[in-house]
């Protein structure tokens, strides 16, 4: 049977696995350190701030941090801190950001499902 739905239904696979690999979280967490430099100030060395205003960003989730980062640059987030900050920087900017600070060991183990201090 020549049946012309079956390369209709390969073509649309492979749309759609092209979809899928486009929202494949796709930060370089070496970039990311490299680009962090004008980070630490506020946020520490390794994303874990010292000071209490601002925030711990070490050890938590890429795609939380990627979506904060784009919200300072949609407007959903107003800090005029971050917005000065994510500004001049590009969505990979921001992809290897996201990939370094979650990499780095927080101060609560996410994983544990409750705020669990580690040494
Ligand atoms: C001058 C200080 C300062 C610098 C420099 C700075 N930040 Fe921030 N950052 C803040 C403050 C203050 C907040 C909290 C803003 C708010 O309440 O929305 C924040 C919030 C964030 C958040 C959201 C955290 C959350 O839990 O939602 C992320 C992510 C972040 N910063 C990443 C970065 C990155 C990456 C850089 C470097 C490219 C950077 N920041 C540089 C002060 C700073």
């Amino acid at each position: 049977m020549n049946c012309p739905s079956r390369s209709f239904l390969i073509s649309a696979l492979a749309v759609l696995s092209l979809g899928f690999s486009g929202s494949v979280l796709a930060g370089d967490p070496v970039r990311g350190k490299e680009k962090s430099l004008s980070c630490q100030a506020c946020h520490g060395p390794d994303g874990n701030s010292p000071v209490p205003m601002f925030p711990i960003i070490a050890g938590q989730h890429q795609d939380y941090l990627l979506h904060s980062m784009r919200s300072y640059k949609t407007g959903e987030r107003t800090n005029p801190i971050m917005v000065a900050i994510v500004a001049p920087l590009s969505d990979q900017d921001l992809e290897d950001l996201a990939a370094y600070y979650a990499r780095q060991k927080g101060l609560y183990r996410i994983d544990a499902g409750i705020g669990v201090e580690t040494p």
